[in-house]
């Protein structure tokens, strides 16, 4: 990469912890400045003057945004971006990036391992192995659920809800989907409205982005539509389900199982679903592996590189895709 003359000059924040790989990168070419939180009261009179860039996977308030007059691009980690206000962003000519495909297969991949581990209790079978059950009680009881047969729904038909669905189709199972707008060129039924989807299927996978648009968008209604064989598989936000609702569905049997890895409130999962044996609970997980997360931190310093030498963002978010560099 070539950077501009006076490009060391460039400020950039890093609030909360950040993947040190990307922390590294981003070091090799400008100033990086840490701060335990994005708190505009944290904030000195000199980050205030410095800062031009955030590299973040924290919340990034539109106030954050406001106390930082020089502000161009905020990069974040991680495809979802709900925690940024891009809205905001965008309207004060903001660049905010996030790291899209360099996570799609990963994702996909975890979220199988998540609904067969659902459905056939593989860690339930395991800790049972582990506790020295089979040798004294004998074999793992069958599961009463199985993939066989299934019908499978999914919330959200982005890049990573196609990369579910190959994998979904190659097990045999037919797949539907409900999306904001439907996706052209897709062999898969499109349904308008959750609800209806849910009525469809037995097997609902929400990958669908979190932010107000999808709050609570998984409610006691369409829980109960999937019927009692019925799973929900999360790997996209937990603010896009009713939690309680969850867990009454999950106590009273209105569903069979659920399989998460995302919460409303990271890393506080609620005592009522840790209690719930027919819920398989992963900590947030999906793009965890050593590979992807060293990909994804690549991603975000590359956006930085490529906005103060060339004044382009590798991969804008749509909320923000019209914001042009200063010259
Ligand atoms: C994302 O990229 O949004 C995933 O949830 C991983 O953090």
């Amino acid at each position: 990469m070539r950077m501009p003359e006076g490009a060391g000059e460039v400020t950039i924040l890093v609030p909360g912890k950040l993947h040190p790989h990307a922390v590294s990168r981003i070091g090799e070419h400008f100033k990086v400045v840490e701060l335990e939180r994005a708190d505009p009261a944290l904030l000195t009179e000199e980050m205030k003057q410095d800062i031009v860039g955030i590299a973040s996977s924290e919340t990034i308030s539109a106030d954050f945004i406001d106390a930082l007059p020089r502000l161009q691009i905020i990069a974040n980690f991680g495809v979802g971006y709900d925690a940024v206000d891009a809205v905001h962003a965008g309207k004060k000519g903001v660049m905010v990036t996030n790291t899209p495909d360099v996570l799609t297969e990963e994702v996909a991949d975890t979220t199988i391992g998540l609904l067969i581990n659902t459905v056939r209790e593989l860690p339930k079978a395991e800790a049972y192995l582990r506790a020295g059950r089979w040798r004294s009680e004998g074999a793992y009881p069958y599961t009463r659920a199985t993939l066989r047969a299934r019908s499978v729904g999914i919330f959200g038909m982005g890049r990573i809800g196609r990369a579910i669905a190959r994998r979904v189709e190659a097990f045999g199972l037919p797949v539907s989907y409900h999306n904001r707008r439907e996706v052209a060129d897709l062999p898969y039924a499109y349904f308008p409205s959750l609800l209806a989807l849910a009525e469809a299927v037995d097997t609902l996978i929400c990958v669908a982005p979190g932010g107000a648009g999808t709050a609570k968008a998984v409610n006691a209604q369409v829980l109960r539509a999937l019927g009692p064989n019925g799973v929900f598989i999360n790997v996209g936000r937990g603010s896009s389900v009713d939690e309680e609702a969850l867990v009454a569905a999950l106590r009273d049997g209105a569903i069979l199982a659920a399989g998460l890895d995302v919460f409303a409130d990271e890393p506080n999962v609620p005592e009522a679903l840790l209690g719930c044996e027919n819920a398989c609970l992963l900590p947030h997980v999906a793009s965890a592996s050593v590979h992807t997360r060293q990909a994804m931190a690549e991603l975000v310093a590359e956006n930085l590189f490529a906005w103060f030498s060339r004044g382009e963002a590798l991969t804008p978010v749509a909320e923000t895709v019209h914001v042009r560099a200063k010259a």
